[in-house]
């Protein structure tokens, strides 16, 4: 069902969401059966109208209703873009259709990315980093974000509400049942989306983060509250999703946390995996599995949103056409291009006839920057030496293990 939720965030402020339920595949990629929202925010104050973002293009006419029930869409003075991708931007070619006399204020570069994506060209102001632009009485101050998620993301204080806007950036996949941080069970809920978010979309610029939020200390930035794009608004607590981001940008390990994935058609490869489980298991550590069997199909989103802040890595998959099967080919390409980290990884393979799935998966894990602890590669099912090798390097790496609390 599709929601709408309009609600004063601060004195002058209104956030704008809707809950989308309808995309399957972020991105046409990641699959969200949690689904997501988009929140723009509309700044009312008796002198000036400040838009901030939209939704995506399904949503304009929706969009255009939702925000005449606060005011007149005609009488917008400014429309602040964060980043030009069309999940924020979709609605801008209706609403600029009626608020024909606002100033989209934004990143140089939105300028031409507005008339190459839309043939939209409104009167445009663009901002630097650090501009501050006053409207009697209140200030917003621009602060370039580059890479978070696009090259041209910035963020605006809103100086006198204590407000941030953020765009993508502390935002998280899903529909919570509130706008806001104020229930601490919601928040935990919600933490498994925030992290997939950050893996699936901002992946692979994730050191940005680390940046953007230094950044923000040395230019003194402390705001009230974190408004962002998508997912939960945080006024209780905002410290609590920057700690938690910088760490998931880091790809900092849980103490214990063990993820494993494998395809096995025949059940060679799981029985190799199942044995690397068995040592994991006795050794205390909790491990998350993703599998592609006869029966499952494991998802890759999820999968990239465990592995960033996993201990260590367990990988599966038989040869296939002198390649790697398929279905983890991509897992493993997507964990060296979003999740990469210098962690312990054992490479579990089965083959036929001439075994190489267990060197190309170690081959781009390593390259990326994993520590490939082992590869066992069996023909057909692991023999007692193989099966003794699997077991050994599983206790390896479950010293990963040793801190679990
Ligand atoms: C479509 C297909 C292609 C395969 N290609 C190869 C190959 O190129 N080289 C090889 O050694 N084995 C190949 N195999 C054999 C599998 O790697 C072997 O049966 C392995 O034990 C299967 O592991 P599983 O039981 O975990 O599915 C192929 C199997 C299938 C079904
Ligand atoms: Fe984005
Ligand atoms: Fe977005």
């Amino acid at each position: 069902m599709t929601r709408i939720w309009v609600e004063k965030i601060s004195r002058d402020v209104y956030v704008l969401r809707i809950d989308d339920s309808r995309t399957r595949f972020f991105e046409s990629l990641w699959s969200i059966p949690e689904g997501i929202t988009y929140n723009a925010y509309l700044l009312a104050s008796p002198k000036y109208t400040v838009l901030f973002d939209g939704w995506k293009a399904w949503y304009s006419e929706d969009f255009l209703e939702t925000i005449s029930t606060i005011i007149e869409p005609r009488s917008i003075d400014y429309i602040v873009i964060h980043h030009m991708e069309p999940d924020h931007t979709g609605s801008l070619p209706r609403i600029l259709g009626v608020s024909r006399e606002a100033t989209v204020l934004g990143h140089p570069m939105s300028k031409t990315m507005l008339k190459e994506f839309y043939g939209l060209e409104p009167r445009f102001k663009p901002v630097r980093n650090g501009e501050t632009f006053s409207l009697e009485g209140l200030t917003l101050r621009f602060i370039h974000a580059p890479w978070l998620h696009w090259p041209e993301t910035m963020m605006t204080l809103l100086e006198e509400e204590g407000i941030l806007f953020t765009g993508d950036a502390f935002g998280g996949y899903s529909i919570p049942s509130s706008l806001f941080d104020d229930d601490e069970s919601l928040v935990e809920w919600y933490m498994r989306y925030a992290r997939k978010y950050l893996a699936t979309v901002i992946g692979h610029y994730r050191q940005h983060v680390v940046k953007a939020v230094e950044k923000l200390s040395s230019m003194d930035v402390k705001p009230r509250i974190l408004a962002p794009a998508h997912g939960l608004i945080w006024r209780r607590s905002p410290e609590t999703i920057v700690s938690k981001y910088v760490s998931w940008a880091k790809a900092e390990p849980q103490p214990g946390k063990i993820t494993v994935v494998y395809g096995s058609a025949y059940g060679s490869t799981e029985t190799m995996v199942k044995l690397a489980v068995k040592i994991l298991g006795k050794a205390g550590c909790s491990v998350v599995t993703y599998k592609y069997t006869d029966l499952e199909e494991g998802s890759l989103s999820d999968l990239l949103g465990d592995a960033l802040d996993s201990a260590a890595l367990v990988i599966g998959a038989s040869t296939y056409e002198a390649g790697i099967l398929p279905s983890i080919r991509r897992m493993v390409e997507e964990l060296a291009w979003k999740t990469a980290a210098p962690k312990p990884v054992l490479v579990l393979s089965s083959y036929g006839w001439g075994g190489v799935a267990g060197k190309k998966i170690a081959e781009i894990l390593g390259k990326a920057g994993f520590n490939v602890v082992e590869v066992v590669e069996a023909r057909g099912m692991p023999s007692d030496e193989e099966a003794d090798r699997i077991m050994d390097a599983a206790g390896r790496l479950a010293e990963a293990c040793g801190e679990k609390a």
